[in-house]
């Protein structure tokens, strides 16, 4: 349900950026998504600025048209300036007048890559969700972080951390049935408090998909809070950090595995151009092992033995994906965000699977064609993971 106070909030987004009626802002995101239509659509008549509408993302014709259409302004959402960071090299990859992007899901290290290599764009990466009652932007300059904890913004949306059990995918609670605020530095699940002055204004439709975001009982008796369903962190400075969805986080070992993390650390491999990263089930063990899909850079190898040595200097044990699969292409779903459900069911069948398959072999001290006798060894108990 979007309601005008929701649309008037989305529109503030391009003031407190800074963009003007001078701005000429560039979008290739779906209309039906509340970045382009909200953000974008509305923001644009709000502050009076130019709109040029491209009907589907192009990588290639990206910076193309920016400088046809003399954009200032460009949004993005999940990977897309991943993608563009993905398109070799140009001598023209600085001449644009681009002077802001705002969005959300844009990793650290694609964050640095992508003003290295475009310039200096002065880039606003908030939090929000369409239906949620709280979002951030960063408003600070530090990398990768979708802003701080203020003081006068915390007076006003009352919105906690809260400790979340991935396993069993609900908030844990004390002996007295009330939930747990995390320390700084963990990982901890959104919610925020209810209030006229932070609505929830719910789903259209069926009434129990409104009633599964709300969560109550927090902190006490008959308080009402929106579960945002997502991890986030705060550190010792107070910034605030996206650290994963809920239900892509995995638990392994005991341990929780984000999976943008191990994304992120991935990512950094000379010849991987684009990592998804999930846990499946591996029969007769709790929690899911880590897997990764990867696309490889054009003409590119894979190095078992490079990935083995990258994996262990960057990630403890239970977070390095014991799987991974090589993947020509990796779905993404219509708003840019990396499609897991399907790789999650073929999890690391060797006899389904007909992408390269890969298994860490911590004897052989890298990763090793995944065979059906490992498949099997691990399934009968007899390679212990
Ligand atoms: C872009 O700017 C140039 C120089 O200021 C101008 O000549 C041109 O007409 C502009 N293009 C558009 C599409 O507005
Ligand atoms: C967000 O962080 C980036 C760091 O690259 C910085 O350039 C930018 O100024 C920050 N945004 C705001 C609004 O300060
Ligand atoms: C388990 O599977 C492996 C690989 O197929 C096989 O060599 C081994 O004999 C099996 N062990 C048992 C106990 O079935």
């Amino acid at each position: 349900v979007v309601t005008h106070r929701r649309i008037l909030l989305a529109c503030g987004l391009f003031s407190t950026s800074g963009v003007t009626s001078e701005d000429i802002v560039y979008n290739a995101l779906p209309l039906y998504h509340s970045a382009a239509l909200l953000i974008g659509v509305h923001g644009c008549i709000m502050q009076g600025a130019t709109f040029a509408l491209r009907a589907k993302f192009s990588a290639s014709q990206f910076w193309v048209d920016c400088r046809k259409y003399n954009v200032t302004v460009i949004q993005y959402i999940g990977e897309v300036l991943r993608y563009l960071c993905n398109v070799p090299k140009k001598d023209s990859d600085g001449d644009h007048r681009v002077r802001i992007a705002i969005g959300n899901g844009l990793r650290t290290d694609v964050w640095r890559e992508f003003v290295r290599r475009f310039g200096d764009i002065h880039i606003f990466e908030f939090y929000a969700a369409t239906e949620g009652n709280i979002g951030f932007i960063n408003y600070t300059g530090k990398v990768g972080s979708v802003g701080r904890v203020n003081y006068f913004h915390k007076k006003m949306v009352h919105y906690e951390l809260i400790r979340y059990d991935v396993e069993k995918d609900e908030p844990v609670r004390d002996e007295n049935g009330y939930c747990i605020r995390v320390p700084k530095g963990e990982a901890g699940l959104l919610i925020c408090k209810i209030t006229p002055l932070s609505p929830f204004t719910g789903y259209a439709g069926a009434k129990s998909q409104t009633e599964k975001k709300k969560l109550t009982n927090v902190f006490q008796k008959g308080d009402l809070y929106f579960n945002s369903g997502d991890l986030l962190v705060v550190d010792q400075d107070n910034f605030i950090y996206f650290h994963d969805r809920v239900g892509d986080t995995f638990r392994w070992k005991g341990e929780n595995v984000a999976t943008t993390e191990v994304a992120d650390i991935l990512g950094l491999i000379s010849f991987v151009q684009e990592v998804n990263v999930y846990g499946v089930p591996v029969p007769g063990h709790e929690g899911r092992i880590g897997m990764a899909s990867i696309r490889l850079k054009e003409g590119c190898e894979f190095n078992g033995e490079q990935t083995y040595r990258h994996v262990v200097d960057y990630l403890p044990n239970y977070a390095r994906p014991r799987f991974v699969r090589i993947q020509d292409a990796i779905e993404i779903t219509a708003t840019f965000k990396h499609r897991k459900v399907q790789l999650v069911e073929e999890g690391f069948k060797p006899a389904v699977i007909r992408d390269g398959l890969y298994f860490l072999d911590d004897k052989e001290k890298m990763y090793v064609p995944m065979t059906q006798d490992i498949y099997n060894a691990i399934n009968n108990n007899s390679l212990k993971l």
